[in-house]
C-alpha cells in the first residue's frame, strides 16, 4: 500500500490522519481557489476522510497521505487519484492539497508524476483527468509539469468562469517515455 518517490512517502490514509487533514483542509490559505472554502468543523474532515477510506476499501487505491521520507511521522499533504463524477461520466481524477509550509519545493509535481505513473502502469487506465480553477496558476503549472494537457472546461461554479479540465493519456505518456 505504501509507495515512495525520490523524497516522499505516499501511503493509504488512516483515521489517525484526521487532525492533519483538518489542519490542512481547514486552512484558508490552502483553499484560496476552492469555491467551497476551507472546512470549518472537524466533523466535515471526518466525513471526507471516511469517504476516502470507503474508496480505498472498494477500489484498493485512492487519496494518499503524504509525508517526507525523512519525517514519516508528519503529514505534509494529501493527494492522488480517485474516481469522481463530472462531464457526465465517472473519471479518474488527480488532486492534491499540501500544507503551506510544504509549498514551492516541487512536492505537488513529484506526487502528480507518481500518481500518473501508478494510474498508467498499475491501474492500466487509459486516461487521468484533473480540474482546476482558471486563476490557479500554481496548480495549472503543476499539471502541465506532470505532462497533462488542457482539453475542456467545466461550468462547476455558478456565476463564475469555468474551471479548466486537464487530461493525461496513457498512450501519450508511454510514447513520450520510449
Ligand atoms: C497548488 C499546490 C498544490 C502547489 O504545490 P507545490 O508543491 O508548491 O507545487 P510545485 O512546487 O510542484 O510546483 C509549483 C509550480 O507553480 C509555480 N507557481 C507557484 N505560484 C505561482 C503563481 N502564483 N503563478 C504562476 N506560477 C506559480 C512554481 O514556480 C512552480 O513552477 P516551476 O517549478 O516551473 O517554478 C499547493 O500550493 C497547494 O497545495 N495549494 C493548496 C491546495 C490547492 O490549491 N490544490 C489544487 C486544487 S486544483
Amino acid at each position: 500500500m505504501q509507495r515512495t518517490t525520490e523524497r516522499l512517502i505516499l501511503r493509504a490514509p488512516t483515521l489517525g490522519d484526521l487532525d492533519s487533514l483538518f489542519a490542512i483542509y481547514g486552512d484558508p490559505a490552502t483553499n484560496q481557489f476552492n469555491p467551497s472554502g476551507p472546512l470549518s468543523r472537524i466533523g466535515q474532515a471526518q466525513s471526507l476522510l471516511e469517504g476516502w477510506l470507503a474508496h480505498w476499501q472498494s477500489e484498493g487505491y485512492g487519496q494518499w497521505a503524504i509525508t517526507m521520507r525523512e519525517r514519516p511521522d508528519r503529514v505534509i499533504g494529501f493527494g492522488g487519484i480517485d474516481a469522481r463524477w463530472y462531464l457526465d461520466v465517472v473519471r479518474l481524477n488527480l488532486g492534491y492539497r499540501f500544507a503551506v509550509q510544504a509549498w514551492g519545493q516541487g512536492y505537488a509535481t513529484e506526487l502528480s508524476q507518481a500518481a500518473l505513473d501508478f494510474a498508467f502502469t498499475e491501474l492500466v487506465v487509459p486516461e487521468v483527468f484533473a480540474v482546476v480553477r482558471p486563476q490557479h496558476h500554481a496548480s495549472i503549472r503543476v499539471l502541465e509539469k506532470a505532462g497533462m494537457q488542457r482539453i475542456d472546461t467545466l461550468n462547476d461554479v455558478p456565476g463564475q468562469a469555468p474551471s479548466l479540465v486537464y487530461r493525461a493519456s496513457r498512450d501519450e505518456v508511454v510514447s513520450r517515455e520510449q
